[in-house]
């Protein structure tokens, strides 16, 4: 066979694969009742049920400050004209400010504070296609924090519940990945707890961590979520993945310098006195190539490569306290 149609061979054997996977198939969950439908923002049709309004209700409302929601322009980017560059809301995507202003939030888990240490975060999943890259971790015996969507929990539950199988940790990232800040209460709320709900009926865990899509939070998201009980975790290093082709714009090559330039970082002693936390994507097979492609060289970089919870020493970061994971020192006790 020439080179060539063995090359087209591949990449149909590959195209099908891709697509076998992704094929929607029947379980015994239902996600008809007591869910949004997926990829739609939570609305009255949420709000009105019992069940919302309970969770609405048990909520102490007067800690959560009263900050007017932000718009977006014509284009979807978030409109900050106006906004005061004193920044009286924390606002993560005016300034990248982590540590709140309202009193009684803990500050953002924005970096792992280990020295020479890297927090490895997946975010967008799970994706129908991530047997091979989740091989590929357990491979490395390496875990991760993986921040799910509700919606690709419910469309694909047996690719979420195989993260928690591996060991992986569980966070929330929203139900249907808006700009967190441009919701109403009811909405922030409805997209944290409905994830949360669809993770504890298809995985049996309630994840006390969540992370903003985009990073778009403030005082006022980041007190629902902790009403929640959940921590915001952002990052300090961004690989940008998500934005590479044929989902985004950028090249291939340019996602390259960002993986390089974190670690010549690693390797000049920027993260001598403190970690990183990086944030990749489990958005679709480019960045989950893109993510196996570079570990070897994150590896050699970073001392230790862990889990965000094994960064803070959570080792609890469900509240069923019956699932225990390993603290820094006995993470890289046994895997080192
Ligand atoms: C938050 O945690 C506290 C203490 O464990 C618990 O009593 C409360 O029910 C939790 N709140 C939610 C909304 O899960
Ligand atoms: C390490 O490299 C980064 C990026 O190239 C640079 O900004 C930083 O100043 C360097 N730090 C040290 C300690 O040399
Ligand atoms: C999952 O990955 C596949 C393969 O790259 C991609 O076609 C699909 O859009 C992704 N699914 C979601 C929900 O992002
Ligand atoms: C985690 O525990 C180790 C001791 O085993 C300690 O040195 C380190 O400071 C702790 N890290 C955090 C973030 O609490
Ligand atoms: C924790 O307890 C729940 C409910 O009792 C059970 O379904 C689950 O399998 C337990 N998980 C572990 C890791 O022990
Ligand atoms: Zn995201």
């Amino acid at each position: 066979m020439a080179f060539n149609s063995f090359f087209i061979t591949l990449v149909t054997l590959a195209t099908a694969v891709i697509a076998q996977q992704c094929v929607p198939y029947s379980t015994p969950f239902d996600f008809k009742s007591g869910y949004p439908t997926v990829w739609t923002t939570p609305g009255d049709e949420c709000f009105n049920t019992d069940e919302f309004k309970s969770v609405y209700n048990s909520i102490d409302w007067s800690k959560v400050p009263d900050i007017k929601p932000h718009e977006l322009d014509s284009d979807g980017n978030l409109v900050s004209s106006g906004y005061p560059s004193s920044d009286p809301d924390c606002w993560w995507s005016y300034n990248m400010c982590v540590t709140p202003k309202v009193p009684g939030l803990k500050p953002d888990i924005s970096y792992c504070p280990e020295p020479n240490t890297l927090g490895l975060s997946y975010d967008d999943g799970p994706n129908c296609t991530h047997n091979e890259f989740y091989d590929f971790l357990k491979a490395n015996n390496q875990k991760a924090t993986m921040y799910f969507i509700g919606s690709n929990v419910a469309d694909w539950p047996y690719e979420a519940q195989r993260a928690l199988t591996d060991g992986h940790q569980i966070c929330v990232h929203t139900w249907s990945h808006r700009y967190m800040t441009t919701l109403t209460n009811q909405q922030v709320l409805a997209e944290l707890y409905y994830t949360r709900k669809v993770i504890k009926y298809v995985m049996g865990v309630t994840p006390l961590c969540w992370r903003p899509p985009y990073g778009d939070v403030d005082d006022r998201v980041r007190a629902i979520a902790a009403a929640l009980n959940m921590s915001t975790d952002v990052w300090n290093l961004d690989s940008n993945d998500w934005q590479m082709q044929p989902a985004g714009e950028l090249t291939s090559a340019k996602i390259d310098q960002y993986f390089s330039g974190f670690c010549s970082k690693a390797k000049n002693g920027t993260f001598a006195n403190s970690g990183a936390l990086i944030l990749e994507h489990e958005l679709n097979s480019e960045t989950m190539s893109k993510a196996q492609q570079w570990y070897p060289t994150l590896k050699s970089s970073f001392e230790y490569i862990v889990p965000v919870a094994t960064c803070m020493n959570i080792t609890q970061p469900y509240a069923e306290t019956n699932y225990t994971y390993p603290s820094f020192a006995q993470y890289i006790n046994a895997t080192n």
